[in-house]
């Protein structure tokens, strides 16, 4: 056959192809499933990557290196099964929690994610009015795509603010001072980002590795000035090839001073050693969340779920535990709760609502994950958030 018979046959193949076969969904027909047809979290992803831009999608979807924590994030909920119990009166379920003088709906808060215009034109503001619709906490990234104090006032509900240090030590307080008058009612300091990490996904198709084009703030453009105009004379990182954060030069005497200029809960992200637990207690964190960055920084980190006791151990009860990081259904979120987390964050999910079906797709993820955990919880016997502990699980 001619090559032009065969570019034929092959846009025919494609062409009668069923979209949902494409997407490798279970429904059947030539459209996009409609929201309300979705019956899981993983089913947005497929129908988000359709919809977005190629390099926006790899953007939320990549890891680093060969993506071994990615894929073991998930694959490390499989090793740990329920012990349920029977004939307990489970009916009076309630999900809800307070957490730094917030009443929230369920343990899920949405985790900072950059720049949600590569998912939604409206970016932040479609997010956090999908979690104060569902009664929860967006944590705000300091990538947001759009402006802190306005994503701080398109709802009531609490917001939390996400800090990267840098460029400088000016605009990191200048960045506190903006999160503290804007009302954000928690600070969430991330600490596993000190050396800009190796996406080769993103390497491959040149798409830029860190936070891409379109999420350019006036930050983003003083760290590069920064970076142009005030190196160091001796910038060990940059002799061996290395990108960095300002991030990679702080340590626990920066988190105390944090702490002073910021006045209120401040939480510790990216936590995976008891050690840097007990150090957290110490220093005056008022919650630490356990966290590999959604396997986006060191290949290897081991999935949060199996660094959660560790860090639980030696926390002690003291300050609350949260946990991120390949969160997708109501028995991942039960499990953490076993585990002794307060509550989880999720990142990926709600990007994939908001790719698929913007602001009602970000709801309805949410939405599904509450369902699916009460369920759970409901099987095993449990009615309340304060019964669960490890007796839940075996592993
Ligand atoms: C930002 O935090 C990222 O992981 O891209």
């Amino acid at each position: 056959m001619s090559r032009r018979g065969v570019c034929r046959q092959l846009a025919g193949w494609m062409m009668a192809s069923p979209l949902a076969a494409q997407l490798d969904l279970p429904y059947s027909g030539e459209r996009a499933p409609a929201l309300e047809e979705l019956v899981n979290v993983f089913e947005f992803e497929p129908i988000c990557r359709l919809r977005l831009p190629r390099q926006n999608y790899d953007y939320i979807a990549g890891g680093v290196d060969a993506e071994w924590s990615l894929r073991n994030n998930r694959g490390a909920f499989d090793k740990i099964t329920f012990r349920p119990r029977m004939l307990v009166n489970a009916s009076n379920l309630d999900l809800s929690l307070e957490l730094f003088g917030t009443k929230l709906s369920f343990p899920v808060l949405i985790a900072p994610t950059a720049g949600h215009i590569l998912a939604t034109p409206e970016g932040e503001f479609a997010t956090a009015r999908a979690a104060a619709s569902m009664e929860t906490v967006m944590i705000l990234s300091t990538n947001s795509s759009q402006p802190y104090e306005k994503v701080a006032e398109t709802t009531k509900f609490p917001k939390w603010f996400q800090l990267y240090p840098g460029p400088d030590m000016e605009t990191t307080w200048e960045r506190v001072q903006r999160a503290k008058e804007s009302g954000f009612t928690a600070l969430v300091l991330t600490v596993d980002a000190g050396y800009n990490s190796h996406r080769e996904r993103l390497l491959r198709n040149r798409v830029q590795a860190q936070v891409p084009a379109g999420v350019r703030s006036p930050q983003t453009e003083r760290r590069r000035r920064v970076r142009e105009e005030e190196a160091p004379e001796v910038d060990r990182p940059k002799m061996y090839g290395l990108s960095t954060t300002l991030m990679h030069k702080l340590d626990w005497v920066f988190f105390e001073e944090l702490k002073k200029r910021w006045g209120g809960p401040l939480l510790v992200k990216g936590i995976l050693a008891g050690e840097d637990g007990a150090l957290a207690v110490q220093h005056g964190a008022d919650g630490v969340i356990v966290s590999n960055h959604g396997a986006r920084y060191l290949d290897y980190a081991p999935a949060t779920i199996d660094a959660l006791p560790e860090v639980v151990s030696a926390v002690g009860g003291k300050i609350p535990v949260l946990v991120d990081s390949g969160f997708r259904r109501g028995t991942d979120i039960l499990k953490a709760l076993a585990l002794g987390a307060t509550a989880v964050c999720v990142g990926r999910p709600p990007l994939w609502g908001l790719g698929a079906y913007g602001e009602a797709g970000c709801k309805r993820v949410l939405e599904l994950m509450r369902t699916e955990l009460a369920l759970a919880m409901g099987l095993c016997g449990k009615a309340t958030l304060k019964e669960i502990d490890r007796t839940v699980i075996k592993m």
